[in-house]
């Protein structure tokens, strides 16, 4: 079903988009950090108030469940607030001076127009945690929603205008999911000083490249291959629930949703059965269904690899154990999967859908390499009692989140962001600020 039409823009509105964002920039940057900030703070005021209808646009074009989707906006919202809040403490220095003669200052400035591209699995909060920390910090911003979710990004900036943010701060270019050009010209302008994107490793290398050709500041948050350890001393019943939290939410389809569950010998086949139970329970369908806990996926490739992945891992051994079945339309039954080993694609590759996958290992040392053995490094969560292995096992993990037991990691107030191929940077927290901020040393002789 149809929801409507946005306008299918290229890469030259993209460049008009980007002329009206450098005008209002030398303006915007001369605001003071107060005002941004009341101006923030109006605009969370009416995100929460518009609350409803916001959870319902975001429901009606991704398919997640209603009440996971004001869990978005509640989500969304705290960025914006949490970056009124910050506005106000980009701080800078006074260096002890080197010579009796001088003195040294750093003062923070903002980049600059930034280019924001975001993914269509959490519509809304991915795009507030970009804006409110560039908004926060004296930036103007072109924005390019993913094709499959623009609506979400047109009520919150439709939101933006009523809250009073001038005109040419936040400007959004909606496109065709077969429009590339729009992405090339935010990574290529020498207007853009910086770029920020959610999404994929594989667009992630291409928009960095593209961007090495005017050294673009960048910002990624890409994909991962999240491991979720649970050890024989573990709380079994928590462990089931993060696992369900973790793994199920927005039916699998988040770059933090452990992909690979590894669990100890001793107690794997009670943890495979406690959490089998769980999902028998789950109820497929609409999102605005009450009662649904599993949406659709996004698109039919979606449901195709899906399908892929839990195909591969049955033709080499794995059990299926619950589920396997596309339902029809896009939807694709709850999967759980048991003896999964690291010859299965879903070892290597993120699944993005709902399928938990069961390893087993036997000691500490076993479980941190599997963990590790992935070019991935997002999030990694454990479950476990020991206070020596808590220590042991957070440290040695290759990733920029750990959950100790705890199924999940964000929150406005901390850092998201990942190692390795999962990208660069972090959002959200005092650190997301400093991503949208330039450092300038002031060097007087006196
Ligand atoms: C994976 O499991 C299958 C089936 O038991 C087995 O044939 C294969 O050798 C295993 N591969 C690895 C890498 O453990």
């Amino acid at each position: 079903m149809a929801l409507g039409e946005v306008p299918e823009m290229n890469g030259e509105d993209c460049k008009a988009a980007i002329e009206v964002a450098t005008t209002a920039f030398k303006t915007w940057k001369k605001t003071t950090a107060k005002s941004r900030s009341d101006l923030l703070e109006k605009w969370y005021q009416l995100i929460i108030q518009n609350k409803e209808p916001l959870a319902q646009i975001l429901t009606a074009e991704n398919g997640k469940n209603l009440v996971e989707a004001r869990g978005e906006i509640d989500y969304g919202a705290s960025f914006i607030k949490w970056f009124a809040e910050e506005a106000r403490r980009s701080y800078g220095d006074v260096i002890p001076a080197p010579a009796p003669d001088k003195r040294l200052l750093v003062i923070q400035q903002p980049v600059g127009v930034v280019g924001v591209v975001t993914p269509w699995n959490f519509p809304n909060a991915m795009i507030t945690r970009k804006l409110g920390a560039a908004l926060a910090a004296g930036c103007t911003t072109v924005l390019k929603p993913a094709p499959e979710t623009p609506f979400s990004a047109l009520a919150l900036c439709e939101l933006a205008n009523q809250a009073g943010i001038p005109a040419g701060v936040i400007n959004i270019v909606t496109t065709s999911k077969y429009t590339k050009e729009v992405g090339k010209e935010l990574a290529t302008s020498e207007k853009v000083h910086k770029l920020t994107f959610t999404g994929s490793t594989a667009v992630g290398k291409l928009l960095m490249e593209q961007g090495a050709s005017t050294i673009k500041r960048i910002s990624l948050e890409l994909g991962g291959n999240a491991p979720f350890l649970v050890f024989d001393d573990a709380d079994l019943d928590a462990a089931v629930d993060g696992a369900i939290a973790c793994k199920f939410r927005n039916t699998g389809q988040t770059c933090v949703c452990s992909n690979r569950m590894l669990i100890q010998s001793g107690i794997y086949e009670e943890f495979s059965r406690r959490l089998i139970e769980k999902v028998k329970k789950f109820k497929v369908g609409h999102g605005f269904e009450d009662g649904v806990t599993q949406g659709p996926l996004i698109t039919e490739a979606a449901v195709a690899k899906v399908k892929r992945h839990v195909d591969d891992a049955v033709s080499k051994g794995a059990t299926l154990a619950h589920g396997g079945r596309h339902m029809g339309g896009n939807f694709y039954e709850p999967t759980v999967l048991l003896d999964m080993n690291t010859s299965m694609v879903i070892s290597s590759e993120e699944t993005f859908g709902p399928v938990a996958a069961l390893y087993k290992f036997e000691s500490e040392e076993e479980a941190i390499e599997l963990a590790n053995d992935t070019p991935f490094g997002l999030a990694g969560y454990f479950y476990s009692r020991d206070m020596g292995r808590i220590w042991r096992v957070a440290e040695a993990m290759e990733v920029g989140m750990v959950g100790v037991n705890s199924g999940s990691v964000g929150f406005e107030s901390a850092p998201f962001g990942g190692i390795k191929q999962s990208g660069l940077g972090r959002e959200g927290s005092k650190y997301g600020l400093e991503e949208y901020l330039e450092k300038k040393l002031i060097c007087m002789t006196i």
